[in-house]
């Protein structure tokens, strides 16, 4: 009876093993896996269109085939994520359609536009690195397919830091100009990137029961200062100021102090009034339409496939 299966359930969960797609899970648990799992592959295909935009710009053809290859990356992450969300029975057209009407969301850090090509390399360097940091706790998340698919894309990721630092690193250290375009860039994504963690703790709706299903393993503040912290290092290395003027070590806390990030703008950019919010789900609801026969051909296809097997 459901007594046993929640008791079942809970042992799962309390010893860190893996809930699987066949075993009883709460209903709640289900729903919060599906919107926190589609939100994330959401993520993923958006964050194509903010980098996309530098591919046909980018300044030599080693910087273009980098950049292809980590957007082709982004297409696969949404892939595996989407797959992800299926195994709680849900289809992707379900999930895409949820949020080209805006019934879901993607992650605030998308709705920012890239002006200039030092915010490739801004992206890279905080925003990948911020992902690596949300996403190397989900490795141990209690679902077992959102686990397995945060391993290969945590792999992934750290390829996508790495080339935003070294485009940073090569900008801070060439001309004046190319300095001050780099440093203009973190200027403008640090922030945003601190917000990327979502709400304050004392704000968090979901918090709470996603670290008693262990789907959140920290809480959006502590990897906040995580982040603070592996960034003020680099930044050092990079010779790029980080535009808080009140960071400051904190021997007691053994963390850096700092300043936080605007959370009412977190709140609008969430609504749907951030920058580019409008642009973003045009894009995808006009590149979903002319999709449409693409889709329809490859499944009368694979029909046909099917029956001459049959
Ligand atoms: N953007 C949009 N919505 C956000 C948000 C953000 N940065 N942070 C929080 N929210 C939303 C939540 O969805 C929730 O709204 P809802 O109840 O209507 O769904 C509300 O704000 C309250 O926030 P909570 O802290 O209670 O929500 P969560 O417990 O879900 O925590 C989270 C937010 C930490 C982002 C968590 O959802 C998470 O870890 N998600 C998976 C990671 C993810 O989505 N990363 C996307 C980063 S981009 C990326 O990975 C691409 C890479 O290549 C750069």
């Amino acid at each position: 009876n459901d007594g046993d299966l929640q008791g079942y359930f809970d042992a799962i969960v309390a010893a860190d093993q893996k809930v699987e797609p066949r075993d009883w899970m709460p209903e709640a648990y289900r729903k919060t896996l599906i919107r926190q799992i589609a939100q994330h592959a959401h993520s993923e295909i958006i964050g194509m269109q903010p980098e996309g935009n530098w591919i046909s710009r980018a300044p030599s053809l080693k910087r273009k085939a980098i950049l292809l290859a980590k957007v082709q990356d982004e297409a696969g992450h949404g892939l595996y994520l989407y797959a992800a969300a299926e195994t709680l029975g849900i289809s992707r057209q379900e999930l895409v359609e949820m949020l080209i009407e805006g019934r879901q969301k993607y992650s605030s850090i998308f709705n920012y536009p890239t002006l200039s090509w030092a915010d490739v390399g801004a992206i890279g360097w905080l925003v990948d690195g911020a992902a690596i940091v949300n996403q190397v706790p989900l490795c141990r998340c209690s679902y077992g397919p959102y686990a397995r698919a945060m391993i290969r894309i945590c792999k992934e990721e750290s390829f996508h830091q790495r080339q935003g630092y070294e485009i940073l690193y090569t900008l801070s250290r060439g001309t004046p100009e190319q300095k001050a375009m780099a440093q203009d860039a973190v200027d403008r994504w640090w922030y945003p990137s601190l917000a990327m963690f979502g709400p304050p703790d004392s704000d968090s709706t979901h918090s709470e029961q996603s670290m008693t299903w262990k789907i959140k393993r920290f809480s959006n503040d502590e990897l906040r200062q995580r982040f603070v912290d592996m960034c003020v290092q680099q930044a050092g290395v990079l010779d790029l100021r980080i535009p808080d003027p009140d960071l400051r070590w904190n021997a007691e806390r053994g963390a850096h102090d700092y300043t936080q990030p605007d959370y009412g703008e977190l709140m609008q950019v969430i609504k749907g009034n951030g920058p580019c919010n409008r642009q973003r789900i045009e894009h995808r609801r006009r590149a979903y339409e002319e999709g449409a026969w693409v889709r329809a051909a490859a499944a009368a296809h694979a029909a046909k496939k099917a029956v001459a097997h049959v």
